[in-house]
């Protein structure tokens, strides 16, 4: 489904077909960080973004009340058909999450692999954490992944391998190269992702996707959650429960807390106070890849 020019990284084709050939075999990284924190508030909770269902079909499993919610009507599809095989039913909905509306609220509304980041645009990303702290019971909890592309800095216009898997259907190999510009004066990163296969030795398919990515740090995004009527932000680096506190707002409406934390974490290679101003060029027909040897 098109959605006209808002944010919206294209999950279709063999980018939902691929996608769980990349992420391994349960636990994931993530899985116990999330679950706890759900089970903790109890109640029912929404994936933003939930994909395949990577997370939530587990979740569902084990028994956690637990929607989603996704923009790729391929992804929601396969997430059906393996929510089918593992014996379950989640309740799916296709949407934009900067326009959520499932018509009810949640305990926890969580958004993890840094699918936030998706919404480039700064007047969508504020657009979504309302929906978001709209869709909160009060008291109930948002839980944001982001991370900062710090490693990428040093690899500007680079092509690199980025994954690679065997499909098990029929043995083929089914690569990612990724390609990025970071821009850090705005905080964006243009990506360009070239997916190949290969059948036989021989390359069968390629296809090249353009995505774009916003950064943000943890005190811009303290700001951003407060600014929306969040309180209580924390910050976890990693998925170890030790939360740092943010800086406590008062007298903000006690609709729900913020959680952000870093979805891996990634030594930082430029210091606070560096500013470079490097734009993102418009994206050419294909992508230049040369080494800006930062
Ligand atoms: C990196 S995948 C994450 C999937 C899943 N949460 C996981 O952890 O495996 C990003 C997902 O975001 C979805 N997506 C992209 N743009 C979106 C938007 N504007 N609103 C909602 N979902 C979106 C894609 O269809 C894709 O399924």
């Amino acid at each position: 489904m098109a959605h006209g020019n808002k944010s919206d990284w294209d999950y279709r084709g063999l980018a939902a077909e691929a996608y769980d050939l990349w992420f391994g075999d349960e636990p994931y990284v993530d899985q116990a960080f999330y679950a706890d924190k759900i089970r903790e508030l109890g109640g029912t909770s929404l994936e933003i973004a939930c994909g395949t269902g990577r997370l939530l079909i587990p979740y569902v499993r084990d028994g956690l009340d637990v929607e989603g919610v996704d923009a790729s009507a391929e992804m929601l599809a396969i997430c059906r058909d393996k929510a089918q095989r593992a014996g379950v039913k989640p309740v799916l909905h296709q949407q934009l999450m900067q326009e959520l509306d499932t018509g009810r609220t949640y305990r926890t509304v969580f958004i993890p692999f840094c699918s936030f980041q998706i919404l480039a645009r700064r007047d969508e990303a504020f657009a979504a954490l309302e929906r978001f702290r709209h869709h909160l019971e009060p008291g109930g909890r948002l839980l944001v992944s982001l991370f900062v592309p710090w490693t990428d800095f040093a690899v500007y216009g680079q092509w690199r391998l980025r994954r690679s898997a065997t499909r098990p259907a029929d043995g083929a190999t089914v690569l990612i190269h990724e390609c990025t510009r970071s821009d850090r004066f705005e905080q964006l990163q243009r990506i360009w992702l070239r997916l190949e296969v290969y059948e036989g030795g021989r390359r069968t398919h390629v296809e090249l996707r353009m995505h774009t990515l916003r950064w943000y740090h943890q005190h811009e995004f303290a700001l951003m959650l407060e600014h929306v009527g969040f309180r209580e932000v924390r910050v976890f680096h990693g998925y170890a429960d030790a939360g740092e506190r943010l800086d406590a707002t008062e007298g903000t409406p006690p609709q729900g807390h913020g959680a952000t934390e870093r979805s891996w974490p990634r030594p930082p290679i430029a210091r606070a106070g560096t500013s470079l101003g490097e734009r993102v060029p418009e994206p050419p027909g294909a992508p230049a890849c040369r080494h800006r040897g930062e």
